[in-house]
C-alpha cells in the first residue's frame, strides 16, 4: 500500500512526516514494547528530526525504547561535517537522548568494508537474521539514489548481505548502506522528497523507472509512504 502526501511547503512536509514517525513508533513501542528505526541521512530529513526533538513530538515516543540505525552512512568520521550520524545527533538524538546501547551507528571511520560487516553483525544481534525494520526513513537523490544504493550500484540486494558498501559518484565517495530486501522488510518506509530539483526525477521512480533504486523500494508487507512538497511534485 502506497500513500502519497502533497505539501503546500517544505514546512508543512516536515510537520506532516514528523507527526507520522511520531505516530508510527509510538504505535511500534505500544504493539512490541521496542521500536526499530534508520534514519535517513542528507539535508531533507532535518528539519523534521528537528520537529521530533522537541516538544509535543518528542512526549509521542518513549526514546528510551527505540533501536537507532541509519540506512547508510557516509565513510567519514562521526564529527565530520558530511556524517549522517553528526546531522542526526545534532538535530535530534543529543535532545531525545536514547540510551548510547540503542544508537547502532555505522563506524564511518573504519575501511568501507570493514564497518559494512560489523554494521550488519550489529543489525542481525539486534533486529535478527531478517531484519523487519518498524520505520526506514530515506530521502531521493537526483540521480535516483535512496540510502546509498545508487544505480551505479551493481547489486542492489547485495547477494544476500544486509549492509554492503558502496561508491558514491558525489563525494564522499566511499559508503555503507542497507541493501534492497532490508529496506523492503520493513513495516513502514517514508520517503521525504522536497524541492524543485526532485521533480523530474521522482516522476521517473513513480513511473517505475528501473534502472533507478528508489524505485525497487517496495515494502513486501508494509506500508510505503511519500511526503513530497509541491516543489517536487511532478502531479
Ligand atoms: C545520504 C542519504 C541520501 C539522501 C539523498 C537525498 O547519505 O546522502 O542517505 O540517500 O537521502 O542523497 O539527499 P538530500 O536530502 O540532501 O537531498
Amino acid at each position: 500500500m502506497t500513500r502519497i502526501h502533497t505539501h503546500p511547503s517544505r514546512e508543512d512536509l516536515n510537520q506532516a512526516a514528523a507527526g507520522d514517525v511520531a505516530r508510527i513508533l509510538a504505535q511500534a513501542q505500544g504493539d512490541r514494547g521496542v521500536a526499530s528505526l534508520a534514519l535517513a541521512g542528507g539535508s531533507t530529513p532535518e528539519g523534521v528530526y528537528r520537529l521530533l526533538a522537541e516538544p509535543p513530538l518528542s512526549e509521542q515516543v518513549d526514546w528510551k525504547k527505540v533501536e537507532v540505525f541509519w540506512g547508510d552512512e557516509r565513510s567519514v568520521p562521526a564529527d565530520h561535517p558530511a556524517s549522517n550520524f553528526r546531522m542526526a545527533h545534532e538535530t535530534l538524538l543529543s535532545k531525545v537522548c536514547p540510551p548510547a546501547e540503542h544508537v547502532h551507528a555505522v563506524r564511518g571511520e573504519l575501511p568501507p568494508k570493514t564497518a559494512a560487516e560489523r554494521y550488519g553483525e550489529e543489525l542481525r544481534d539486534v533486529l535478527g537474521e531478517t531484519p523487519r525494520f518498524d520505520l526506514v526513513l530515506l530521502g531521493l537523490g537526483e540521480d535516483g539514489h535512496t540510502a546509498s544504493l545508487f544505480p551505479s550500484t551493481p547489486d542492489l540486494d547485495g547477494a544476500g548481505r544486509l549492509v554492503i558498501a558502496t561508491e558514491s559518484p558525489e563525494p564522499p565517495k566511499d559508503r555503507v548502506s542497507l541493501t534492497l530486501p532490508v529496506l523492503n522488510g520493513a513495516r513502514h518506509v517514508l520517503f521525504l522528497v522536497a524541492g524543485r530539483a526532485k521533480r523530474d526525477t521522482l516522476e521517473r521512480v513513480w513511473n517505475g523507472e528501473q534502472a533507478l533504486p528508489a524505485s525497487h523500494v517496495r515494502p513486501r508487507d508494509g506500508r510505503l509512504t511519500w511526503h513530497v512538497d509541491e516543489e517536487a511534485s511532478p502531479s
